[in-house]
């Protein structure tokens, strides 16, 4: 007994991976590995959200991987938090496309929605996303979502990331302390409506630069309950400018220490500006 009992011990010790989870390596979480084909056609969201879960539940760091070489149709999704890994790293190699617009369940208030994730990198170096907006801009009196939304996530940091064609704003920053935005490119056409670049809301401490902003709204608008956002070395147009505002509607309509500088406005209707509802 004695002697079996041993000889489990060891053979628990030679193969502590008799168990481990095969799709994880080295804190790499692959959605390739969750199920995602990766073929344009396949809905990827549920292979997305399965990876997004063990990356989220990992001890210490985590990275989720969406390779290269492959194009991800995603319904809508929410990544959520709180997390357990102290960092998570999303690595965005491959290319995201939107379900189109009559495929979605019902209203949401974003394609990709991070919600409460602390000390978070998104790395969109070779990846993008394509909101399918075409499927929506008609579509005058409908409620359109935005392309990627991060509420409540402090201490974020997104790089690299290219988006073209969201239904409404393509990045939201709602409600989030700490963020840095560099290198960020956004193309969608000038003559669609509401197609912000990106609506700061609620934030405090945030440092969006060196990116490129071609939309057929704001570039940039920042709104109430927001401070210290500092805007670098962009360039914005076509588009309607960098806006504070609007304000005088809302709840919070105080935003505090806006810097914009080093900034480039080509075939914009306004540059840095304002914007209050009439009383
Ligand atoms: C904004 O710029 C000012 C002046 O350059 C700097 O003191 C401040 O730390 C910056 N804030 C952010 C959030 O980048
Ligand atoms: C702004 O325009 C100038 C002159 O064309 C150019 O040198 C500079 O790199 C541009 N800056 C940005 C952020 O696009």
């Amino acid at each position: 007994m004695r002697s079996l009992i041993s000889f489990v011990f060891v053979l628990a010790l030679i193969s502590p991976c008799l168990r481990c989870d095969e799709t994880k390596i080295n804190g790499l979480y692959n959605i390739i590995n969750y199920g995602a084909k990766g073929d344009g056609k396949s809905d990827d969201a549920q292979a997305f959200l399965k990876a997004w879960e063990s990356s989220c539940g990992a001890k210490g760091m985590a990275t989720l991987v969406i390779p290269a070489n492959y194009q991800f149709l995603l319904s809508p999704l929410m990544l959520k938090g709180p997390c357990l890994a102290s960092t998570i790293q999303i690595q965005l190699q491959g290319k995201l496309v939107a379900a189109e617009k009559n495929a979605w369940p019902s209203y949401k208030y974003a394609w990709i929605l991070i919600s409460n994730v602390n000390g978070l990198t998104v790395d969109g170096t070779g990846g993008s996303l394509d909101g399918f907006g075409s499927s929506w801009w008609s579509c005058t009196n409908c409620q359109r979502p935005s392309a990627i939304t991060f509420n409540s996530c402090n201490g974020l940091t997104v790089n690299y990331l290219n988006i073209i064609n969201s239904p409404k704003a393509h990045i939201n920053i709602n409600n989030c302390v700490g963020a840095t935005f560099s290198g960020i490119t956004i193309q969608s056409p000038a003559d669609t409506h509401n197609t912000d670049g990106i609506d700061v809301y609620a934030s405090k401490n945030i440092w969006i630069k060196d990116s490129t902003i071609a939309c057929g709204d704001d570039c940039i608008a920042i709104s109430g309950g927001s401070s210290y956002v500092n805007v670098t070395g962009c360039a914005c147009g076509p588009g309607h400018g960098i806006s504070v505002g609007s304000l005088g509607n809302g709840k919070s309509n105080t935003v505090e220490q806006v810097q914009v500088r080093n900034c480039n406005f080509t075939n914009t209707q306004n540059g840095a500006r304002i914007k209050t509802y009439a009383v």
